[in-house]
């Protein structure tokens, strides 16, 4: 074998660098189809509530392999969808503002995540008077005191979250209408890899808010409709390790061509709920 340490790098592949993260997970204990709120969900076909448990105990190990901390959130009863903890809250400088969920299914869900934060010490938690789903659709994006939350609305969020956001977490909130239905969240549409570069499907945007994304990000990673169509964006990336559906091979190939480390995890059972890897996990960021 001859090393390649020594040999001048072959293409202007840039260098990634990871920052460790604080992640806030549920273990999907009570997981189930039982209602169909978006077009993921069929609750004709069975769920196997072990396998879900145990991909999402693999991608709980990821996190901690990659370095990451992972805190975990009691499940409730009665609350199938609770394993997608990310939309529960979104936090930024330790301030927590929590969701208030479109369906009355998952309403109670967020109550569970602010009683979670208050009693882990958080003081300053916010609760919403319109809806938003969290990091659903609330993501955070841009380098240290430059950052802005990318905001989806169409299916979930109201687009006065925006404004409530912004005033709570106290960053500009950059609005982006969401209008495929398979793509209910912004983060089923838009995977943030670092400070300054996304992955997206732009069908999955109004031609405006793809204007949008295309002037502030114009070196994105434009995602194959196959990649996304099996929620291939719903991806956690920590600035290097892109953790991404297995099944996602041709978005895994073009991260590796600009540096990232693609980490593929199978969560088919959780799919079925219509979610991913981002979907299950919350960025706790204090
Ligand atoms: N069944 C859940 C719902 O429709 C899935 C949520 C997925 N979460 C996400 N962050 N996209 O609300």
């Amino acid at each position: 074998m001859t090393s390649v340490l020594s040999s001048p790098s072959p293409s202007r592949t840039p260098e990634r660098t990871a920052t460790r993260r604080h992640y806030l997970m549920c273990p999907p204990e009570h997981f189930a189809v039982t209602y169909a709120i978006n077009p993921w969900m069929r609750p004709e076909v069975p769920v196997d509530r072990d396998l879900a448990l145990a991909q999402w105990d693999a991608l709980r190990r990821t996190y901690l392999d990659l370095g990451h901390r992972v805190d975990l959130l009691d499940p409730v009863p009665g609350l199938p969808d609770m394993v997608y903890a990310a939309n529960g809250a979104t936090v930024v400088d330790g301030i927590v503002l929590g969701a208030r969920f479109r369906h009355p299914e998952r309403a109670d869900e967020a109550p569970a995540h602010l009683e979670w934060f208050r009693t882990a010490g958080f003081r300053r938690l916010v609760e919403p008077e319109f809806v938003n789903e969290g990091e659903g659709d609330l993501l955070v994006a841009g380098p240290p005191g430059d950052t802005v939350i990318l905001a989806g609305t169409g299916f979930r969020t109201d687009p006065r979250a925006h404004s409530e956001a912004a005033t709570a977490l106290g960053r500009p909130v950059v609005a982006l209408e969401l209008v495929d239905p398979r793509y209910y969240h912004l983060d089923t549409a838009v995977a943030v890899l670092d400070d300054t570069t996304i992955a997206w499907l732009p069908e999955a945007f109004s031609p405006a808010s793809q204007e949008v994304l295309r002037a502030r990000y114009p070196d994105a990673l434009v995602a194959d409709p196959a990649d996304a169509a099996v929620l291939g964006l719903n991806a956690v990336s920590d600035g290097e390790h892109v953790v991404l559906p297995a099944q996602a091979t041709g978005l895994a190939a073009a991260l590796a061509e600009r540096g990232f480390t693609p980490v593929p995890v199978d969560l088919s059972e959780l799919l079925k709920g219509g979610g991913g890897p981002k979907c299950c996990t919350l960025e706790v960021r204090s």
